[in-house]
C-alpha cells in the first residue's frame, strides 16, 4: 500500500507571498493597497497556523531583488512594515506568535531596525508559532553571510557548520513551501533550507489565500510521500 506523509500538518510552512500587485491592478488600485491587504492575509494565515499546529510559519516579504521596484513601492513598503509592526504585534503576541525577522539589515533604517528588534523583544516569550518574516532576504545573501562567518572563524567548511550559521539555524527546515500568485519558482528564497520542502503552487493571489486554501495546501503534502533519497519500499518498511 501507498505510504501517505502520515496525515501530518508540517511542522514548518515556508510562504512566498506573491500576487499583491495584481490583486491591486484587478481593483484599480495603487499596487501599496495589495501590499496592505496582503498584511491582513498574513495575520490570518499566522492564526489559522496556531490554529493547526504548525509550529513554524516563514514568510517572504522583501527580497534582495525587490529594492529595484519602483522607488514609490519600495519606501511604501517600508512604510507599511513601520505600521504593521505597531499595529500587529500586540495582537499576533495574544495569539502566542513569536516574531524573527530574517535577512540583511544593512539597508533599513535604524527606526525600522529598532522597531524589528522592539518586536523580537515584546514576543520573545510566546511559543505556539515561531514567524520568520524574511525581509531585505535572498537565499544566496543567506548562503554566503553563512559562509563568511565559519570564513572570519577559520572555522571548516562542512554542511552542518554552514547550516548552523545560516539565518534560519534557531529552525528545522520547511517541510512544506506555498507560492501564491502563479509563478512556478523559488525566486531567490530559500535555497539552502528549500532541499527536500514539498512545493505547492496556487494561482491564488496572496491577498485573497484563506484558510481553505491552506487546508488544501496542507492537505496535498499529507498526500506525499518523502523518500529523502531512499526508494518507496524503504520508506514504508521503516515508517
Ligand atoms: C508580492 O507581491 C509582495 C512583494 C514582492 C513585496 P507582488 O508585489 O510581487 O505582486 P505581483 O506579483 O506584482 O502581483
Ligand atoms: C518574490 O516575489 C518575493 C516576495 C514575495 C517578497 P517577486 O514578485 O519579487 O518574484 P518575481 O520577481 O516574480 O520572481
Ligand atoms: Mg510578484
Amino acid at each position: 500500500m501507498r505510504q501517505e506523509n502520515s496525515g501530518a500538518v508540517p511542522r514548518h510552512i515556508a510562504i512566498i507571498m506573491d500576487g499583491n500587485g495584481r490583486w491591486a491592478k484587478k481593483r484599480f488600485l495603487p499596487r501599496l493597497a495589495g501590499h496592505k491587504q496582503g498584511v491582513e492575509s498574513l495575520r490570518r494565515c499566522a492564526r489559522a497556523c496556531v490554529e493547526r499546529g504548525v509550529q513554524v510559519l516563514t514568510v517572504f516579504a522583501f527580497s534582495s531583488e525587490n529594492w529595484s521596484r519602483p522607488e514609490e513601492e519600495v519606501s511604501g513598503l517600508m512604510g507599511l512594515l513601520a505600521t504593521a509592526l505597531a499595529k500587529e504585534v500586540k495582537q499576533l503576541s495574544r495569539d502566542g506568535v513569536r516574531l524573527h525577522f530574517v535577512g540583511e539589515r544593512a539597508g533599513l533604517s535604524d527606526k525600522v531596525c529598532a522597531g524589528l528588534a522592539d518586536a523580537e523583544k515584546t514576543t520573545a516569550h510566546n511559543d505556539r508559532l515561531i514567524l520568520n518574516v524574511c525581509f531585505n532576504y535572498g537565499g544566496r545573501w543567506d548562503i554566503v553571510q553563512a559562509a563568511a562567518q565559519l570564513a572570519a572563524r577559520g572555522e571548516p567548511m562542512t554542511e552542518q557548520a554552514l547550516a548552523r550559521a545560516m539565518a534560519l539555524a534557531h529552525v528545522p527546515d520547511p517541510d512544506l513551501l506555498i507560492r501564491t500568485g502563479g509563478e512556478m519558482r523559488v525566486s531567490n528564497f530559500l535555497l539552502w533550507q528549500l532541499a527536500y520542502a514539498e512545493l505547492f503552487f496556487s494561482s491564488c493571489l496572496w491577498p485573497d489565500f484563506d484558510e481553505a486554501t491552506l487546508d488544501e495546501a496542507i492537505a496535498v503534502f499529507a498526500g506525499r510521500e518523502r523518500r529523502f533519497g531512499q526508494t518507496s519500499e524503504q520508506v514504508q518498511q521503516t515508517s
